[in-house]
């Protein structure tokens, strides 16, 4: 039975959605169908589509009262929305379904595995939340509620740990059939840890192991935790809280973290080898992962950072909130490795090209536009010169607004840079990466979608990921070098 809150936010967002046209959205990119957009959900392969949830509010562009929203798509980017999956319409998720994963049962039905949020009173008169972990089943577009929700609460914790930050469980079902999820969850030194749980048929649940355990290392809560195999490997991804900057490697506030290492399955203990940012650039936060039929890992985030939430179009407008391209991960020399998923290259036309451009100061190749893009370049040094000081590309451009990534190659970083992209707000609109290039020479993959940028280096050893709401009018690419500098560039349309 849907609740009278599931059914008016499905109401509501139907006739909604009418307000927003198509040119003002993503055009490969979700973005929520009104309304609210944080940490996608559920992302899941079933009965023959990709499903991809998300939180959401669909009653304004801000966070508010979270349901889950709902999309499928064939091809990882062409998404067709379907109504909304979950409210807070139950008394143990009253306050918010907050973030969670999905597996197929055996049966052929859906089940969904998320966090549910009760603001409960102190008697001081101020309020904390409580988090448990709740099921819903259903057959791709209806789900029904658990009747023994919350399958897991503060009794299944380990000693010491908050029942206040437990949530965001993601779900899947190992080789021998059991189910497993992983939770974010705080310890008693008030850092993130991992906790890992196991059940036999997805509805009963135990606890097995503390996974990973931040022990204050890498920012303090970690949210969205995931956990997989991958090219012998096994990884944590996570998006820690309240970080301190660490080098090049780790911005303040929120980000991502990759842990990279081996694992103990009788004890459930992860083993770490070696830890990485996800992401370099200034949106990107709450990964999922799952894995295709044909057998990779991809990885999809929201392309936004709670600390970067007030850059936006407008204070009142109709959507909120981007999840970022799908990524195929990989690991190369003992790293994170990322491609865009290559279901892209069926939407590339207009195929523009050039050889060995040889300039310095500024160069704007014919017919070079657009903001639906996919762009490589290759940048070299020229013999019998001098090594280039810096190479930038600049884009989303007019006579008043430009976004850039620039390289020097003697410093070894690069960054991305959206001061001058229209924003009104002083927030973060740069962001540096230390970005090692033998001899000088650069690789970029550009992807540009209306209101983002997703910058894939070095054939995917790092990204930078920025949204940008500069007006569409502002369409230019043009390149410049300090030094001088050869490129090769191949430019496609995404239509
Ligand atoms: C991460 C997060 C999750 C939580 C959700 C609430 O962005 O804080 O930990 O489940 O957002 O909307």
């Amino acid at each position: 039975m849907t609740s009278q809150t599931l059914r008016e936010a499905r109401k509501y967002e139907e006739t909604f959605e009418k307000m927003i046209a198509e040119e003002e959205r993503p055009a490969f990119h979700l973005s929520p169908r009104t309304g609210w957009m944080n940490d996608p959900n559920g992302f899941s392969w079933y009965q023959g589509k990709y499903h991809l949830f998300y939180q959401y509010n669909p009653y304004n562009s801000y966070w508010g009262p979270m349901h889950w929203g709902h999309a499928v798509s064939e091809d990882l980017l062409h998404w067709e929305y379907l109504p909304a999956a979950l409210a807070p319409d139950e008394i143990y998720d009253r306050d918010g379904c907050f973030s969670g994963g999905a597996v197929t049962l055996p049966d052929g039905r859906q089940l969904l595995m998320y966090t549910g949020v009760v603001n409960e009173r102190q008697p001081n008169g101020g309020h904390t939340e409580v988090q448990t972990q709740c099921l819903a089943v259903g057959d791709g577009t209806d789900y029904e509620k658990y009747e023994n929700n919350p399958v897991l609460d503060e009794k299944d914790l380990p000693e010491g740990s908050s029942r206040n930050d437990f949530r965001d469980p993601k779900i899947w079902q190992d080789e021998d059939g059991t189910y497993c999820c992983v939770i974010g969850n705080r310890a008693a030194d008030e850092s993130g840890q991992v906790l890992l749980y196991t059940s036999q048929d997805g509805f009963r649940w135990e606890f097995k192991s503390i996974l990973a355990s931040n022990h204050n290392r890498i920012g303090k809560m970690w949210e969205c935790p995931d956990f997989f195999r991958l090219d012998g490997k096994w990884v944590i991804l996570t998006s820690p809280q309240d970080m301190l900057s660490q080098g090049f490697e780790y911005h303040n506030g929120n980000g991502t973290l990759c842990l990279i290492g081996d694992y103990d399955k009788e004890t459930g203990k992860f083993i770490e080898e070696s830890d990485q940012s996800i992401d370099y650039g200034i949106d990107f936060y709450a990964t999922q992962t799952l894995l295709t039929p044909d057998g990779r890992r991809v990885m999809i985030g929201w392309m936004q950072n709670w600390d970067t939430c007030n850059h936006r179009r407008k204070h009142e407008e109709a959507w909120f909130g981007q999840v970022s391209l799908p990524r195929e991960l990989s690991i190369q020399n003992g790293r994170l490795c990322q491609k865009p998923i290559r279901e892209l290259e069926a939407m590339r036309c207009n195929r523009v090209a050039f050889e060995n451009l040889t300039f310095s100061g500024n160069i704007y190749p014919e017919g070079l536009r657009g903001r639906r893009v996919d762009m490589e370049i290759v940048v070299r040094p020229v013999e019998g010169c001098d090594m280039y000081r810096k190479f930038a590309v600049r884009f989303a451009q007019n006579d008043q607004y430009q976004t850039s990534f620039s390289y020097r190659p003697g410093e070894s970083v690069l960054k991305v840079d959206r001061k001058f992209s229209g924003s009104r707000r002083a927030i973060i609109h740069q962001r540096r990466s230390k970005v090692l290039c033998k001899d000088g020479v650069l690789k970029l993959r550009i992807i540009l979608d209306r209101f983002s940028v997703e910058a894939f280096i070095n054939d995917g050893e790092q990204v930078m990921t920025a949204v940008l709401y500069t007006d569409q009018e502002a369409d230019g690419i043009y390149f410049s070098a300090d030094g001088t500098v050869s490129i090769d560039v191949v430019k496609y349309d995404l239509l």
